[in-house]
């Protein structure tokens, strides 16, 4: 499509290394040959949230839903300086994440968490008070999306000032703001109810980028903590 095309011509200029670099190569392969769903972040994005990541010079970043490890071998990819905790429910998922960060040489400063996030994410704000980790300047969530507000409303409590927090899959073809999906749909349901919350919550704000490309059309929230 013209879509990928367009993604093609300017990374091809503007960062011709890391899309293709053999890590995330590897990464996308053995995720693919070992069953794990083709729904990872892909590479305008990850280059998007690496730069996000070096903009703001965050020392710890968070994602919740790992799945093979793609855009935390991202993040800490291209910032050196950066450490990534990142929590994934499912077990095999998590397994073919570690061993994609293994290979990816990234396993000492990507600490992969196996568990439901509503049980992680206390245990990691307890880590974060006792200072045995930094504040949270940057997270991505992109896991069950009926809990992305109670994930939200944990992470916005973890982070410092100015830290920047993405919502994946908000748009979803528009369904967001088509009845017949949204009324009946959880997911699409779990996207409207953290816009809504965002927009009343006075510890933030936030905007909706809609983005098109090789996932179709979409678009995550963006969310700056005060
Ligand atoms: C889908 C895409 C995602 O990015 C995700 O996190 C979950 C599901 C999908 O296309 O179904
Ligand atoms: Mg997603």
């Amino acid at each position: 499509s013209v879509w990928t095309a367009v993604d093609a011509y300017t990374l091809s200029h503007l960062h011709p290394s890391t899309p293709n670099s053999e890590v995330l190569l590897h990464a996308l392969k053995n995720s693919r040959d070992k069953g794990l769903p083709d729904i990872a972040s892909y590479p305008v994005l990850g280059k998007f949230f690496a730069m996000q990541c070096r903009a703001l010079r965050v020392k710890h970043a968070l994602e919740i839903g790992t799945l093979g490890g793609y855009t935390s071998i991202w993040l800490a990819s291209e910032n050196p300086g950066l450490s990534v905790t990142t929590i994934e429910v499912n077990p095999h998922h998590r397994e073919v994440a570690q061993q994609n960060l293994d290979h990816a040489g990234l396993a000492d400063r990507v600490d992969s968490r196996l568990g439901p996030a509503l049980n992680i994410l206390p245990l990691l704000a307890k880590q974060i008070a006792a200072g045995e980790k930094p504040r949270l300047g940057f997270a991505y969530i992109d896991a069950d999306k009926k809990n992305n507000w109670a994930y939200l409303d944990q992470v916005i409590g973890m982070c410092e000032a100015g830290a920047v927090i993405f919502v994946d899959n908000i748009v979803a073809r528009g369904a967001l703001v088509d009845e017949a999906c949204f009324a009946t749909d959880e997911m699409v349901a779990g996207a409207r109810h953290v816009v809504e919350n965002v927009g009343k919550d006075n510890r933030v704000e936030g905007v909706v980028l809609q983005t098109v490309g090789e996932k179709d059309y979409d678009g995550v929230l963006m969310v700056v903590v005060k």
